[in-house]
């Protein structure tokens, strides 16, 4: 069994419903912040209006191409709505250069990959329209308006803060002048992702993001969405980009944080909460014979997918276990280092879904009908094999009761998601 040490020690990762239900009120009040005029600028929780006004009917069609920036990669998409929707992409790899530094340079680089697969596609010159899938906190003003408020998941490119960056990209394509192509929407991966979920699933209301980051999207009414500016086009509904990403980041979240939480917080964009707790039971000889490795003790080597590699143990002879160790060079790892490690796991992914959970259930109390589907995309989601289950049940004892829900995968976000937005959008120009 697990040393009754790792146990003590872990007890910190627990997260009880009482504070579950307390993580959803303050959730509740930070969103209804966000959403109303007089206290958005100082809102934590930003809930932009995202100028999308309708869920897909299905009679969308056309030809679409579509850009994906902000998750693990970034694809330039091409998308042909029919009966049946097609879809084709292209990776590139951001350099790191490029990805911190000047703006220009990255909205070139973009524009550089878009004309490259539009060629390979033969269609340079065909004005097809674009939808930007553009996944950081962006001030929305219009279906093809976003000003960038900041950047996020390792990306920082100050002097593109504050500037529209539809005109960006179209600036970019313009310096180039050997491609046309019509930027009609710059929308959220939550968005392209709620959208193509409920392309699927009519009853999808919420898209969730679990990967590099994590953020979600939701119906919400008009009337309740105080910054939404335009005239209703007849649903009388908007979807909310709530960036819950930065939720806690005024402190409101305290009284769950860990002394790991505060450390990833102070020192890295990226989630290594994992690696904090078994650098410091090693260091407190509790595992891997107080030894650890260079890979142990340094940051963001603890990659997130070995989570997910160790919790794909479920057969528990460790093979998975043993893998992870030798990556990180724990090459004295024993059985009861294995079983520790996992354990650890385990507790870390409980807590994050259990956090995930109680934000769902906010949103599908607030929506408040009686049947929510709800759209996921992100590698954590489609690589963890337990964190779907665990949401199932936590989600069920945290909402009002009656209301059923369905975690749908709607991987497709951005790119049938982009184009089902682009395809409203240009048929409202
Ligand atoms: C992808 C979507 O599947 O998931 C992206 O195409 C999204 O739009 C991404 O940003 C999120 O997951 P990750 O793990 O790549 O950050």
């Amino acid at each position: 069994g697990v040393s009754p040490e790792i146990v003590e020690g872990c007890r910190e990762l627990s997260v009880s419903d009482d504070q579950l239900k307390q993580y959803m009120a303050i959730l509740l009040d930070n969103i209804n912040r966000g959403l109303a005029k007089d206290t958005h600028d100082s809102a934590i929780v930003k809930c932009f209006p995202t100028y999308v006004q309708d869920i897909p009917d299905g009679t969308e069609r056309g030809k679409f191409l579509a850009l994906d920036l902000g998750g693990s990669n970034f694809r330039v998409l091409f998308v042909e709505l029919g009966d049946k929707p097609d879809m084709k992409h292209k990776l590139f790899q951001i350099p790191q250069s490029i990805m911190v530094g000047e703006g220009d340079k990255l909205f070139d680089f973009i524009a550089e990959c878009l004309a490259s697969y539009a060629g390979e596609l033969g269609m340079k010159d065909q004005n097809l329209p674009l939808g930007f899938t553009f996944s950081f906190p962006l001030a929305q003003k219009g279906l093809q308006v976003g000003i960038l408020e900041m950047w996020t998941k390792g990306f920082d490119c100050p002097d593109s803060v504050g500037k529209d960056v539809v005109q960006l990209l179209k600036d970019a394509i313009a310096r180039r002048g050997d491609v046309t192509i019509n930027v009609v929407a710059v929308l959220n991966d939550t968005t392209g992702t709620l959208v193509a979920g409920a392309y699927k699933n009519p009853a999808t209301k919420i898209g969730l993001i679990l990967g590099t980051g994590t953020n979600a999207c939701y119906v919400e009414k008009q009337s309740a969405a105080e910054l939404f500016d335009e005239p209703d086009r007849g649903s009388g509904k908007v979807l909310i980009n709530t960036e819950w990403g930065a939720f806690g980041d005024d402190g409101a979240l305290d009284f769950l944080r860990t002394d790991y939480d505060k450390t990833v917080d102070e020192n890295s964009i990226n989630p290594e909460v994992v690696r904090l707790a078994v650098e410091r039971f090693t260091k407190e000889g509790l595992m891997f014979g107080g030894q650890g490795s260079d890979a142990l003790f340094t940051r963001e080597k603890f990659e997130t997918r070995y989570v997910s590699d160790i919790e794909w143990d479920l057969v528990g002879d460790y093979t998975k276990v043993k893998e992870v160790c030798q990556k990180l060079g724990l090459t004295n790892a024993t059985e009861q280092d294995y079983i520790n490690l996992k354990y650890i796991c385990s507790c870390f992914s409980i807590r994050a879904a259990f956090l995930v959970s109680a934000g769902l259930a906010t949103l599908i109390n607030k929506i408040g009908d009686n049947k929510i589907a709800i759209g996921i995309d992100g590698t954590l989601y489609k690589l963890h094999p337990k964190i779907r289950g665990l949401m199932n049940t936590k989600i069920k004892q945290l909402i009002n009761p009656g209301v059923s829900f369905n975690l749908l995968l709607a991987e497709d976000g951005s790119g049938i998601g982009a184009a089902l937005v682009a395809a409203k959008a240009a048929s409202n120009c």
